[in-house]
């Protein structure tokens, strides 16, 4: 049977992609602090912000590893924090790197062994992978940061029939947005008025878009927005 492994699938898009790929008949495992909502999702507990946290994963996550089948490997876990690129003190950045970018590399060191033809490694960045607002340095470091991450994957897997891409989401109807816009209609209608469509999208849209990725070798190395076309002004 084909695997899911997806880091932070306890909450939005990462719950949406989750129950997308167990619908479509894949067995799904978890990686986040929380267990993912999702009925038959198998969920390993892990803080990705933790070394010490992930030494403990490394001992479990192995035997629960498929050996048949292809394996999607689904990078998602994420925060973004308010920060400023000249009040950024490095252990605030440094906790963002570990989540973000050590993890990931972690997790690609223990599963990449695993990962047989037809298997890929999908990252989710964000619009801000490549372009930057202010207000939110770590996050736009981070995520250009994982545009690299992803074509080296792209170049050093050359070969094993395994492809990757970095699936880049606008604003998306998650909880973390929900916390920003509940009370605020304003700051709903300043986010909606960024694209051509003039609405949040939905989780369920961005899954479908994993969903195409981990069946289309074709995108490998590539970049993909999923933003419903940001407005230039
Ligand atoms: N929503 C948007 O508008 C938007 C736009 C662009 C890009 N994105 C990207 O899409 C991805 C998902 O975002 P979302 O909006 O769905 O976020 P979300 O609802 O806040 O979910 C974040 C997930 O990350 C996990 N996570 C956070 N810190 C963790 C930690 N220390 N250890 C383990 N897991 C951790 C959380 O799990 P636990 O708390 O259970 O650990 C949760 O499952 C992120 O990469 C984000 O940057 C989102």
């Amino acid at each position: 049977m084909n695997q899911l492994i997806i880091t932070g699938a306890s909450s939005g898009i990462g719950h949406a992609i989750a129950a997308r790929f167990l619908a479509a008949g894949w067995r799904v495992l978890n990686l986040s602090r929380r267990p993912c909502p999702e009925p038959g999702v198998e969920n390993l507990s892990v803080d990705l912000e933790s070394p010490a946290s992930l030494d403990a994963l490394a001992e479990t996550l192995p035997e629960r590893i498929a050996v048949e089948g292809r394996i999607c490997l689904v990078h998602n876990a994420s925060i973004m924090r308010a920060d400023r690129i000249d009040a950024l003190p490095d252990d605030d950045l440094r906790a963002v790197l570990e989540l973000n970018l050590l993890s990931p590399n972690r997790l690609n060191q223990l599963i990449l062994p695993h990962l047989g033809a037809g298997s890929s490694v999908l990252y989710i960045g964000s619009t801000l992978s490549e372009k930057a607002v202010p207000g939110a340095a770590s996050y736009v470091i981070v995520k250009h940061a994982l545009v690299g991450m992803m074509r080296a994957t792209c170049q050093d897997l050359a070969g094993r029939g395994i492809h990757t891409c970095l699936i880049c989401p606008g604003f998306t109807d998650t909880p973390q947005v929900r916390a920003l816009i509940d009370g605020h209609p304003e700051t709903l209608a300043a986010i909606t008025a960024m694209n051509a469509f003039g609405r949040l999208i939905t989780p369920e849209e961005i899954a479908s878009a994993v969903a195409f990725a981990a069946e289309s070798p074709m995108l490998n190395g590539s970049v993909v927005h999923a933003n419903l076309g940001q407005r230039e002004r």
